[in-house]
C-alpha cells in the first residue's frame, strides 16, 4: 500500500508494534522439548488477545494446494520457509528455527520474521544468521523514494556474496499494508537502478533469506514447506517498513 495520511502510518504502527511483541515472545519460547504446534498457539493466542487477526492462516495464494493451516510459519534447520507447525515435532538442542510471523489489525498488515538457536547453537550456523540479519539491515539501508528495487536486492546479495552464503532466488520482499503480499515483489539479488521505483509512503516487507549451502531448494511433500535440495541451514530475518522521504521507518523491529 502507499500510505496516504497519518491514521494509516498510526494503525501501521499499532500492528507492528502487536508483531513485535509476539515475535518477541515466541522467539523466547524457543526451547528443546517445545513442540511447533505449541508456537503456532502461543502466538495465535496473543493476536487475538490484542484484537488483531493472524494473517498467514487459512491465506491461499493462487496457485497454492491448500490453506495455510496456521498462524506462524516454523523453519527449522534445512527448512527454508513456510514449514508447517505440528503437534509431532518437537525442537532439539542445536536447530536453527526460523519464526515467521503476520497479523493485521483493522485491515493494515505487516509481515516480520526472525532466526534463533534452539540452545546456544555453533559457530557456522551463527555466521548465516548474523550475516542475513545484516544483510535486511543492508536492504533497509539501499531503500529510499525514487529508488530502485534493484538497488534493495543488490545491498543483500552483496552481503550474501562477502559472506560466503547462497540467497534463495524463489523467494524475496514484498509491498504489505492491505494484504500478505502486495506488487512489487522485491528480489534478494539484482542490480543498482534496476526495477521498479519506489514511491513516497510505500510499505515494504524485506525479507533475505540465505543458506550455507547451496541456493537450490523444493516444495516438501506437504505442499507449503520449502527445503533446501542439499540439506544445508536456512536463515530469514524480515521486517515491515514504511518509506518515506522523510526516509525509513521500522513498523515491526526486533
Ligand atoms: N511470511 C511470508 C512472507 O513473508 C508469507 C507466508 S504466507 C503463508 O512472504 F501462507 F505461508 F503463511
Ligand atoms: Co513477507
Amino acid at each position: 500500500m502507499i500510505l496516504k495520511d497519518n491514521n494509516d502510518l498510526e494503525q501501521l504502527r499499532h500492528a507492528g508494534k502487536i508483531l513485535s511483541d509476539v515475535l518477541k515472545v515466541c522467539a523466547k519460547a524457543v526451547h528443546a522439548g517445545v513442540t511447533t504446534a505449541a508456537l503456532d498457539l502461543l502466538a495465535e493466542d496473543m493476536i487475538r488477545a490484542e484484537g488483531a487477526i493472524p494473517s498467514f492462516l487459512n491465506y491461499k495464494p493462487s496457485g497454492a494446494a491448500y490453506p495455510y493451516p496456521a498462524a506462524l510459519c516454523i523453519s527449522v534447520n534445512d527448512e527454508v520457509v513456510h514449514g508447517i507447525p505440528s503437534e509431532e515435532h518437537v525442537l532439539q538442542d542445536g536447530d536453527m528455527v526460523s519464526l515467521d510471523l503476520g497479523l493485521s489489525y483493522n485491515g493494515y498488515f505487516v509481515d516480520s520474521a526472525v532466526t534463533v538457536f534452539v540452545g546456544a547453537g555453533d559457530a557456522k550456523g551463527q555466521k548465516l544468521m548474523d550475516a542475513t540479519r545484516e544483510a535486511l539491515s543492508a536492504g533497509i539501508a539501499a531503500t529510499k523514494v525514487g529508488g530502485y528495487v534493484g538497488d534493495i536486492g543488490a545491498a543483500i546479495e552483496k552481503v550474501a556474496k562477502r559472506k560466503g552464503l547462497s540467497v534463495v532466488e524463489e523467494l524475496g520482499g514484498h509491498a504489505v499494508g492491505k494484504h500478505v503480499h502486495e506488487k512489487p515483489f522485491i528480489a534478494n539479488f539484482g542490480r543498482p537502478g534496476e526495477g521498479e521505483r519506489i514511491p513516497d509512503g510505500m510499505v515494504l516487507a524485506l525479507e533475505p533469506i540465505f543458506t550455507e549451502g547451496k541456493k537450490t531448494v523444493s516444495v516438501a511433500e506437504d505442499q507449503w514447506t520449502y527445503i533446501t535440495r542439499d540439506g544445508s541451514r536456512a536463515a530469514h530475518f524480515e521486517q515491515t517498513l514504511v518509506v518515506t522521504k522523510s526516509g525509513v521507518e521500522i513498523l515491526t523491529p526486533f
